[in-house]
């Protein structure tokens, strides 16, 4: 039998995939051009540190690698050893010796695993880069993770290499991501604001934009015709919300996925509803694991509250002794009031949670947390695995 597809290649939409072109961020692109210019007329005399932020699938990523390929080429045309080393800070599980030793990697790709300290390896990188005359530009993509996991040092110390060595010419850029700047708060005053002196900011895509990044992908990853023009309008509507390019390519391929067990040759609005229900926006893998480990243990709290029980919401007490039978479970302290407060407001703004207040009871009024959209069920499952990967 002949299977028909809609795809033609799919793998332009895997998530890892960068596109040749990126659109509706001129602006930024020529910002990030505009700051580290010196690394390809000036390379040695100055440096910098760089701040991209912005919400998940605003293209943080895709416009970082981006522009490491463009600058790297511009930088062999004038024959400047200058490479560009993109580390996911999360995949390195928060760890500076993990970000440190994949950066050296990139120059000795057999340099041994064990048997150095984060500081050292840093000084064994500027000796390297020193060695060979090269300059590095090194990108830490999800440095809330490094954050998280081991404070200011790591960035401070980055920071400091350079101001250690006044009269060695400067060899190592920086180049942050996160989603949100309040997450430098944690950081020691100078460090911070070292970071905050560039900051390119990217805003979640208008529906507009959305279309003509979906578009463009469709002409990679489809069959001529595949896609009409109103499933492309019906993705981004859907998309428009979070203004989250990722999502809308993850909805894209799904729909396409179900345009082929269904023997359809287009992908239909039918398809992209089955496809949006799939994919919680949600309960999206990487917005879980963005999280901290007590916002998890928090949340699994709630999803195992709900579990237990038929009624739609859960005040804040219940919840609150959900949390501490959990944190018991994996072992952990539970955090204090203040901090499970500021895990309901963020749970509640990014829409996974919904909090009112209840009618005054004999006590007064309580904030009342409900689970309006995922199943419990679901969440549980979700928040347990990324507790394990963690
Ligand atoms: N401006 C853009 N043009 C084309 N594709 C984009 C653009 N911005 C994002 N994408 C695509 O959307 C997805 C999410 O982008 P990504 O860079 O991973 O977002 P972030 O790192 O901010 O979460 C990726 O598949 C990426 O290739
Ligand atoms: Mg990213």
């Amino acid at each position: 039998m002949h299977c028909y597809s809609v795809f033609r290649d799919e793998t332009k939409l895997d998530i890892n995939y960068t596109p040749p072109k990126l659109l509706h961020r001129q602006e930024q692109i020529n910002l990030l051009d505009q700051y580290l210019r010196y690394t390809t007329t000036a390379p040695g005399r100055m440096t910098q540190r760089i701040l991209i932020t912005g919400n998940i699938g605003t293209g943080k990523t895709a416009l970082t690698q981006h522009f490491g390929k463009t600058i790297t080429r511009k930088a062999q045309d004038r024959n400047i050893n200058l490479e560009y080393v993109h580390v996911n800070c999360r995949q390195c599980r928060g760890s500076l010796f993990l970000i440190l030793q994949q950066a050296i990697q990139r120059f000795i790709p057999t340099f041994p695993k064990r048997g150095y300290s984060a500081e050292e390896l840093l000084q064994t990188l500027m000796q390297i880069l020193d060695e060979r005359d090269a300059y590095l530009i090194l990108t830490l993509d999800e440095l809330e993770a490094l954050i998280r996991k081991e404070g200011s040092d790591p960035l401070y110390n980055l920071t400091r290499i350079q101001e250690d060595r006044p009269r060695a010419p400067k060899r190592l850029t920086l180049i942050c991501v996160l989603r949100q700047p309040e997450q430098l708060e944690g950081l020691d005053p100078s460090t911070r604001s070292t970071l905050q002196r560039n900051i390119i900011h990217l805003a979640e895509y208008t529906e507009p934009q959305l279309r003509d990044i979906l578009r463009d992908r469709v002409s990679l990853a489809f069959m001529e015709g595949a896609v009409p023009e109103q499933s492309l309008d019906h993705i981004s509507r859907l998309a428009a919300r979070g203004g989250d390019a990722r999502y809308a390519i993850e909805l894209l391929w799904r729909a396409g996925k179900y345009a082929d067990s269904t023997g359809l040759k287009q992908v239909t609005s039918e398809c992209i509803r089955k496809a949006a229900v799939s994919v919680y926006p949600t309960i999206r893998k990487d917005i879980i694991r963005s999280f901290g480990s007590h916002q998890k243990l928090f949340l699994l709290g709630v999803a195992r509250h709900f579990q237990r029980t038929t009624s739609t919401y859960a005040s804040m007490g219940e919840a609150v002794d959900a949390y501490a039978v959990v944190c018991e479970e994996y072992g952990e302290d539970p955090r204090g009031h203040t901090q499970l407060w500021k895990y309901v407001k963020d749970l509640s703004a990014l829409g996974i949670i919904e909090t009112r207040l209840s009618d005054a009871g004999r006590r007064g009024k309580t904030t009342l947390i409900g689970l309006p959209r995922i199943p419990s069920s679901d969440l549980g499952e979700v928040l347990e695995a990324s507790l394990r990967e963690d």
